[in-house]
């Protein structure tokens, strides 16, 4: 969700008005993803590397978190979508935590579509907190070293139970992964946009999915092979 801070400068505001207005692109986008039946939608919204930013834009984004989780509580039961957040929560400030588990457990049931959350997260730190827990499991005996595989490495990071996904869209015309489901996103199409995230609309989220239905995924293999199966 890039953009926001550039957003809001062209407007002569501080870059937390870009953040404020950046929840309207949030909605917008749960909503067009829900109704078209997307099952797995990721929102990178605060990154390690976030920590660096100005105390006062850091803290502003997590109250904007809370908010935004407690008021949009009713909207996600409402619409039969689960809450869920990938990222080291551990250092996230109490209340963006409490609000953030509240949301989670009081969503658990919904099977519409998943909505994630990554916040304090980056996939440097993800890979290597999965090595020392595969580490851990080999030293104490639960695993062999022949064992490890793909299979059991992505069981080890914070997206165990979330598919890779299919479509990476970053906005603001910026074209860098900025490491972001480096793991996960192997086969991932990639799609870059100028819009900056809160001019992003449900047109322009169908702008990405219609671009994504005209990639030939060929997951290594040639198009020849793949007319074959199909
Ligand atoms: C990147 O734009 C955006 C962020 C670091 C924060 C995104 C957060 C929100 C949209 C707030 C709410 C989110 C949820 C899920 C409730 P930038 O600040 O890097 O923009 P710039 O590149 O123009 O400076």
């Amino acid at each position: 969700m890039d953009g926001n801070g550039r957003w809001a400068k062209t407007q002569g505001k501080p870059r937390v008005f870009g953040h404020k207005n950046g929840v309207t692109s949030v909605r917008e986008v749960t909503e067009a993803a829900a109704e078209i039946g997307v099952e797995f939608l990721t929102l990178y919204a605060f990154s390690t590397e976030n920590w660096s930013r100005p105390t006062i834009e850091v803290n502003a984004l997590m109250t904007l978190l809370v908010e935004t989780v407690k008021r949009e509580l009713s909207t996600l039961n409402k619409n039969n979508i689960r809450l869920q957040a990938i990222g080291d929560l551990s250092r996230l400030p109490e209340k963006t935590r409490l609000a953030l588990l509240e949301g989670i457990e009081m969503t658990k049931n919904n099977s519409r579509m998943t909505l994630v959350l990554a916040l304090n997260y980056s996939s440097r730190w993800e890979i290597v907190e999965a090595a020392k827990k595969i580490a851990a499991q080999v030293l104490n005996g639960e695993l062999a070293i022949d064992q490890i595989d793909n299979g059991v490495f992505s069981n080890n990071l914070t997206t165990k139970n979330i598919p890779d996904p299919e479509l990476l869209i970053r906005t603001s015309g910026e074209h860098r992964i900025s490491n972001y489901l480096l793991w996960q996103a192997a086969y991932s199409e990639l799609y870059f946009t100028n819009v900056l995230w809160p001019d992003f609309r449900k047109d322009d989220f169908y702008l990405a999915i219609l671009d994504f239905q005209n990639r030939e995924r060929r997951f290594g293999k040639t198009s020849e092979q793949l007319s074959e199966i199909t």
